[in-house]
């Protein structure tokens, strides 16, 4: 069904692999288009509980935008790619089902935006992270300017950026930009030993920890209100009763998702 990136579910985990690794895995078009219609089937497959985004090959995650595709585009064009880009990754990030980077290598430009519009990272002890696009004359276009700097701070997201310098995994891990550094070969089970973990807990109140921890970052709404009515919703749901009366009978839980 897809050309450029391969799908596959084991355990209500759903992994998303970039699949263009003699391009180390460069996001051209159709790897933008395929990786929002497999976010659709994210939101929609009852079966997919979490996602795991990684690259295919041993040396990159993802080497940034497809840079083949840019020369000779206008102004209109250019924005245009930042806004396809911008609205898969926000689909990303908006995800009620948790999504985890699983960093193979370079995390380069679009690549890096990638990895940082995911709930969180886990990175193999080769990758390398940087937003080199000043080197093309660019910006980062795929919500770079503002992910950097809420993940590592502003000093250190401006350095990086009009730098273009790449930082190595215990870098990003000093800086907050990963959560773990792993071995290569024990990247994806580390994040699905996590994700197994999520996936014992309470569905809806799981989206509802993201959807309040995105809502920091939105200044259009208060995120208190969302965890207000976050935490109030979960009242009229069968999995908070369930939970709770679990808890007080002493056994475990079993949560449904409603
Ligand atoms: N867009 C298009 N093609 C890319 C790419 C990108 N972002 N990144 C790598 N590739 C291609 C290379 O052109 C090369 O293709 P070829 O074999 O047909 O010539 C192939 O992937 C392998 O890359 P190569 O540069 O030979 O590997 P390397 O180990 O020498 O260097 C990098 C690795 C990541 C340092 C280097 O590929 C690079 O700087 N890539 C661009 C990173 C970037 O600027 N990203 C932001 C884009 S906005």
């Amino acid at each position: 069904m897809y050309t450029s990136i391969l799908t596959a579910t084991e355990n209500n985990i759903c992994t998303i692999t970039i699949n263009r690794p003699d391009k180390l895995n460069a996001i051209n078009s159709t790897v933008m288009e395929e990786l929002g219609k497999a976010m659709d089937e994210v939101y929609n497959d009852a079966e997919i509980h979490a996602v795991i985004i990684t690259g295919s090959g041993a040396k990159a995650f993802v080497a940034g935008a497809d840079i083949s595709a840019f020369h000779g585009l206008s102004v209109e064009e250019g924005k245009q790619i930042a806004k396809f880009g911008l609205d898969v990754y926000f689909k990303i990030e908006n995800s009620p089902k948790p999504v985890v980077a699983a960093v193979n290598g370079f995390a380069l430009g679009g690549g890096c935006e990638l990895a940082m519009a995911c709930h969180f990272r886990i990175a193999s002890d080769n990758a390398k992270f940087g937003q080199p696009e000043v080197n093309l004359g660019l910006i980062p276009g795929y919500g770079g300017t503002q992910r950097l700097v809420q993940l590592v701070g502003k000093g250190r997201a401006i350095e990086l950026m009009i730098t273009g310098n790449m930082i190595d995994a215990n870098t990003a891990l000093q800086y907050g930009l990963v959560n773990y550094v792993v071995p290569q070969d024990e990247l994806l089970n580390k994040a699905k030993s996590i994700l197994d973990i999520v996936n014992t807990k309470a569905p809806l109140a799981v989206a509802k920890c993201i959807e309040a921890a995105n809502a920091v970052y939105n200044e259009s709404i208060n995120g208190y209100d969302v965890e207000m009515n976050g935490f109030g919703n979960c009242f009229g749901t069968e999995d908070m009763k369930e939970g709770t009366a679990a808890f007080l009978e002493k056994r475990k839980a079993s949560f449904k998702g409603r």
